[in-house]
């Protein structure tokens, strides 16, 4: 795989490249560098034709079809004074024209491969188009899901999504950056988008270092070491410093402490935004910030353009600081063989069959699609016993919705949505009924609610496809009450009254409070929006070609009034327990001030969530037996070996996704009651066992201590092997010291 950038030393060819071009380039011509332009509809290409002519735009965002993609390279290569070439970014998040289930979707796959093979189509796609950039992947770790842009993480963990996110980075870079089809990945939202108040998009976060270094900036930290070309910043402020103008951030971490030598991009207009903010009192103050702090590009806001010369002529902004971030914006034009190749590098890239394309989308959708409830076992149905079934619900066929956030270019014709997908696989078998119910997730209207009750009625079987159209989330698009929008509730109970079995398949971009509706339901089947080929998916897991294997990548609440809630929390001085939590409604009558609670939980929700990270059912049932450890006294610089006897017990072959946990018992700052190590997707055929082995080194034990720095601590750990972070087979081994006797 892709190594980290920081392989090429400063005197390597490529540096050397690099200087030699920087010397010959005017002030002029480096700020045009560090301006990205928006090309995409309403704005004048003979405007960006001159701007690139001149030498005052160094990047595009929007351009999207490949003759004008090659005419602008075109014109910064032949017409240009020294023919660089431009960057073209496009956010191909989860796809291109074969859309990938959203990024949370995926999350719930834990499997690095798939997500990599489907960075891998999405690249090769996008570059056949001319983007040579993409925007992606994004890495930002969520744990609020009234936060639209949950649907674009890769959920609570950053265990999970540092694997997955450096998988992402590794399938759109591929080995060789220089490679056509090949497109230059962007590790977004640095730092700590996720953490915006509320849950609502954009709004302030204040993270303690501590909490940044230990959950926000590992993804990022991996990313890196996967060798990201590019970074983008958050628009939240961090602390009271935009992300946009910090340099804690881009200067202390990401260049002293990383390392790093890709370059930084603003998000849209974000450095212009600094005003906003009230960190500056316009643009050449914001200008200014952002070029110090260590943002290498302007995105699409035309500040730096403006206003650069005069800040350097002034002497506000050192040559140094100009000279460094056009450096660095060559060093990924060299690494991506742009002066090599261009124009013309769209139609060298290796072509990918459509089937190929639609296998590994459908692969990645039936891997992500989370079985939450099975009561009794009515899933997977079987075309033997089931004559007819009702397929109900706003999102049963609706290609687009099923796309999710984020797919400016996916291709909605070769959308397989649910109701196709049961046609298709079984339609000349089972007599299918639909009946929306619902024209929209928001209608507010019950008018079709009584044939959809005709058809529950006359069926052996209800699917109903609930859950959020995509505008639901993603950027800005964030929920204060995170249920089933509409009158969802109320054509559930409705359905109900047909005293048909009801099996859901819910479609959103977040985690929903389903409370109110679960106990309606006999099984349930969260799909996410899982992209071109959920439809195929969700009929193969509904009639059992393939057992549902996705775990959930973020945890679920009972209620909004719960979050934040995730897996990984500390301990507290007062943790909950069962002896311990009395709920609300039973509390006696006029009950002492004392006699109840003094431990951390809601009155009227307890302390659990409806469903906790890393929970996913299965059409068999796996036993986890015999937890050994190769050793329980570990030295500092030693690995141990954790391993399990993993068997299916029951009568279908499926994929189980087994998850290593650990407990630092006793730390120099509190640690968290679990956390995430280790992951293995393994197949079972029924009767099957296997030992299932986790390479734990005391490496994974490091975290960031009272002084945020790196440190790893001699005591006590758990850890436990199992199908969800609640899983109880658990061990323990001490840490002693580098060489410690015994
Ligand atoms: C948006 C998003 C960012 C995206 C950029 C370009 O505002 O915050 O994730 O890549 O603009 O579209």
């Amino acid at each position: 795989m892709a190594t980290a950038d920081h392989s090429h030393g400063p005197d390597s060819a490529l540096e050397q490249r690099v200087a030699a071009l920087l010397a010959r380039m005017t002030l002029a011509e480096k700020i045009g560098q560090m301006n990205q332009v928006n090309a995409g509809e309403g704005v004048s290409v003979e405007s960006l034709r001159e701007g690139i002519r001149a030498g005052r735009i160094g990047a595009v965002l929007n351009a999207v079809d490949p003759e004008s993609v090659d005419a602008l390279q075109r014109v910064a290569v032949e017409e240009s004074r020294l023919g660089i070439p431009l960057l073209v970014g496009r956010d191909v998040i989860h796809g291109y024209r074969v859309v990938l289930p959203i990024p949370l979707g995926q999350a719930a796959t834990f499997n690095a491969d798939i997500v990599r093979q489907g960075a891998r189509i999405a690249a090769l796609e996008a570059a056949a188009a001319g983007i040579n950039w993409t925007f992606a992947p994004m890495i930002d770790i969520a744990r609020d899901p009234r936060w639209g842009r949950i649907a674009e993480s890769l959920g609570e963990d950053p265990y999970l999504a540092s694997r997955l996110g450096a998988a992402m980075v590794e399938g759109f870079q591929g080995e060789d950056l220089a490679a056509p089809g090949a497109v230059a990945a962007c590790a977004k939202h640095f730092a700590g988008y996720g953490a915006a108040e509320s849950g609502r998009d954009y709004a302030t976060t204040n993270i303690p270092e501590n909490e940044l270094r230990n959950v926000y900036l590992p993804p990022f930290r991996a990313a890196v070491d996967a060798g990201v070309a590019t970074l983008m910043t958050s628009f939240s402020d961090v602390n009271g410093v935009p992300a946009t103008a910090n340099a804690f951030l881009l200067r202390q971490v990401l260049r002293q402490e990383w390392g790093y030598r890709g370059f930084v991009v603003s998000d849209w207009s974000s450095i212009q935004q600094l005003a906003v903010h009230g960190l500056t009192a316009g643009d050449t103050d914001s200008a200014c910030e952002a070029a110090i702090a260590g943002v290498d590009m302007d995105m699409a806001s035309g500040v730096y353009a403006a206003q650069l010369e005069g800040l350097v002529d002034s002497g506000r902004v050192g040559i140094e600081v100009i000279d460094a971030a056009v450096a660095s914006i060559l060093r990924v034009k060299f690494r991506l063989g742009l002066f090599d190749q261009q124009p013309g590098r769209a139609t060298r890239v290796p072509a990918v069959a459509i089937d190929e394309r639609l296998r590994i989308a459908k692969q990645a959708a039936l891997q992500s699609v989370v079985l939450l409830k099975n009561e009794a076992g009515i899933l997977p149905l079987s075309k033997a016993n089931t004559q007819s079934i009702a397929v109900i619900g706003p999102l049963a066929d609706e290609p687009y919705e099923q796309l999710g956030t984020w797919i400016f270019d996916g291709d909605r014709s070769l959308s397989v949505t649910g109701l196709q997908g049961l046609r298709d696989l079984v339609g000349g078998a089972v007599e299918i009924r639909y009946a929306r119910g619902m024209e929209t997730s928001r209608s507010r209207s019950t008018a079709g609610f009584y044939e959809a009750l005709e058809a529950a009625r006359t069926s052996d079987a209800v699917i109903l496809f609930l859950g959020e159209e995509s505008i639901l989330s993603g950027e800005a698009h964030c929920r204060a009450d995170i249920g089933l929008p509409g009158e969802q509730a109320r054509l559930v109970q409705v359905i109900r009254q047909a005293g048909t079995p009801v099996i859901a398949v819910i479609m959103a971009g977040r985690p929903l409070t389903l409370t109110n509706v679960i106990d309606d339901f006999d099984a349930v089947l969260f799909a996410w929006h899982p992209g071109t080929m959920g439809g195929a998916a969700v009929a193969d897991l509904l009639f059992g070609v393939e057992s549902p294997s996705g775990k959930l990548p973020v945890t679920f609440p009972r209620a909004v009034g719960q979050i934040p809630i995730y897996y990984n929390q500390k301990r507290g001085g007062k943790p909950p327990s069962p002896e311990t939590t009395v709920l609300i409604d039973d509390i006696p009558v006029r009950a002492p001030q004392t006699s109840i609670g003094n431990t951390s939980y809601h009155l009227d929700a307890g302390y659990k969530p409806l469903f906790p990270f890393g929970h996913g059912l299965s059409y068999t049932t796996f036993e986890y037996a015999n937890l050994r450890l190769d050793r329980t006294v570990l030295r500092i610089g030693e690995a141990l070996t954790v391993s399990v006897e993993l068997k299916n017990t029951g009568r279908i072959a499926a994929d189980e996704v087994a998850q290593l946990y650990v407990r630092d018992l006793v730390g120099q700052v509190t640690r968290p009651v679990r956390e995430l190590k280790g992951v293995q997707r393994v197949r079972l055929a029924p009767g099957e066992a296997a030992t299932v082995a986790f390479r734990l080194h005391s490496d994974d034990l490091a975290f960031f201590g009272r002084d945020n720095k790196p440190i790893v601590e001699p005591g006590e750990f758990h850890v436990w092997v199992g199908g969800d972070s609640e899983a109880g087979l658990r061990a323990a081994f001490r840490l002693l010291a580098a060489g410690a006797a015994q």
